[in-house]
């Protein structure tokens, strides 16, 4: 179902995943702070991408780079001069505006007169050591890219790999966009998951085409419905100077269809321009061909934020439940910032020491939370909301048999199994990675019911 941004601003706030930055002060806008839930979510998504991009493969090394750096990577780069959106102003209420958000030549706010367009850079500046001059600025980078072309032939000597091989990394970035808003989807700190992907330059277009695919089926195996995707190819206007294609994986958000992924062809562009302005030679020695090249680049560059955000907007769901409305978050549980929810029948102080130790079980092997306040019925609603795949039920019947009910979000389907963590354990687990519920291991004693 189709869900608004006020509802789902609202319900991160309200649930603990995203809160307004600095908002005791009044908040700092378009900077975003993740709560509890929500720095799960955002690890679970790194932890995935991590995962298949780089764990999973053969190809692919990772990289930390510093976030501060020379600054001559800036103007090699092209940012210094290029990295900048056309700003107007109006000249009735001040307002500021990137020049592609006023089509209409008039301020979207009052409809007032605009100036005319003018370049401001997006990157934030800042001085490096204790003399505040122009020598000692440098820039918060405003993409990580740069951080891996610079350590492009160290780590390529250091893994010892040849092409095709490619570098991942995972970060913040830092913009200071002009007009921000949509939530999290536009903010002047995010954080990015980017893959520089160095290749023979004949293969690129079919690396290219490799990557599109591979980028568009990360999101749906991890949940998102294919209608709410798609890939739109950049027109030649619109392309990055460093791009000689570039595809959007675009997500349908509220606002509209909008940028999910960037997939760039940047073909030797940012190789170039280090080995020219450092003086260092970054060209390869390719010993299958016996000749030497500057290896070619395909870069898919994702958002770590507005992944979030798509996954939870596509994850959301409402459905009738008896007069109610039943708020589900329908996550895939890689993502789910909690795995199982342990929740003993009520406080009865009979139940809360078996309630607990499966508890201090769990917690071991899963992000797991605790809840006795309240009914029930009320506490898997709670867990419905933040998209909790699993609760584990402790009874009185508990107490005689030392069998827990499992409840499973999406179908609040249950089933009855022993409370002994091993056993416990390798049921959720099974049951983490997509086993029905109603597959039962083998000679246990259990039962499947409805919640009631
Ligand atoms: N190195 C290529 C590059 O930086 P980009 O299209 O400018 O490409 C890549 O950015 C991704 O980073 C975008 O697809 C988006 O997910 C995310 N992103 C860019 N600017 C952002 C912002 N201001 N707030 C949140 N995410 C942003």
């Amino acid at each position: 179902m189709k869900v608004d941004m006020e509802k789902m601003v609202s319900l991160c706030k309200r649930r603990g995943f995203i809160f307004q930055s600095s908002e005791i002060y009044g908040g700092l806008s378009s900077c975003w702070d993740y709560g509890p839930l929500g720095v799960e979510l955002k690890r679970n998504i790194k932890e995935a991408w991590w995962r298949a991009m780089v764990q999973e493969r053969e190809d692919i090394v990772g990289l930390d780079s510093s976030i501060l750096m020379h600054p001559k990577t800036w103007v090699a780069s092209g940012h210094v001069d290029g990295f900048a959106d056309p700003m107007v102003d109006c000249k009735e209420c001040r307002q500021r505006w990137r020049a592609d958000d006023t089509k209409d030549g008039r301020c979207p706010d009052c409809g007032g007169e605009l100036t005319e367009p003018r370049m401001f850079n997006l990157m934030f500046k800042t001085f490096f050591g204790p003399v505040e001059d122009e020598t000692a600025t440098v820039y918060l980078r405003p993409e990580t890219a740069q951080g891996i072309f610079v350590n492009f032939a160290s780590v390529m000597n250091t893994a010892r790999k040849k092409l095709p091989f490619g570098i991942a990394q995972i970060g913040k970035a830092f913009r200071n966009e002009i007009t921000t808003g949509n939530f999290i989807f536009r903010s002047r700190e995010f954080e990015m998951m980017e893959i520089e992907f160095f290749v023979k330059p004949d293969t690129a277009d079919a690396w290219l085409n490799y990557w599109l695919e591979e980028r568009f089926n990360w999101y749906t195996k991890l949940g998102i419905k294919g209608e709410n995707l798609r890939l739109r190819q950049h027109a030649k206007d619109e392309l990055a100077h460093y791009a000689r294609s570039c595809y959007d994986i675009e997500y349908l958000f509220p606002m509209g269809w909008a940028e999910l992924e960037g997939i760039a062809h940047r073909g030797d562009f940012d190789l170039a321009q280090h080995t020219q302005f450092s003086g260092k030679d970054l060209s390869y020695f390719d010993p299958d061909s016996n000749e030497r090249y500057l290896p070619y680049v395909i870069e898919p560059s994702a958002g770590v934020d507005r992944s979030a955000l798509a996954f939870l907007l596509d994850a959301y769901d409402e459905e009738p439940d008896k007069d109610e409305i039943r708020v589900v978050l329908r996550l895939h549980p890689d993502l789910a910032p909690i795995k199982v929810a342990i929740l003993p029948l009520s406080r009865n102080e009979s139940l809360i020491p078996m309630a607990r130790d499966v508890y201090a079980d769990l917690r071991k092997c899963f992000v797991t939370q605790f809840d006795d306040a309240q009914s029930i019925g009320r506490r898997y609603r709670r867990q419905d909301e933040i998209g909790t795949p699993f609760s584990v039920t402790i009874d009185f019947q508990s107490l005689e048999d030392n069998q827990v009910t499992i409840r499973e979000r999406d179908s609040m389907k249950q089933i009855r199994v022993p409370r002994y963590i091993g056993e416990l354990k390798r049921t959720l687990e099974a049951k983490l990675s997509g086993e029905p519920l109603d597959v039962l291991p083998p000679g246990g004693s259990y039962w499947l019911g409805f919640e009631g």
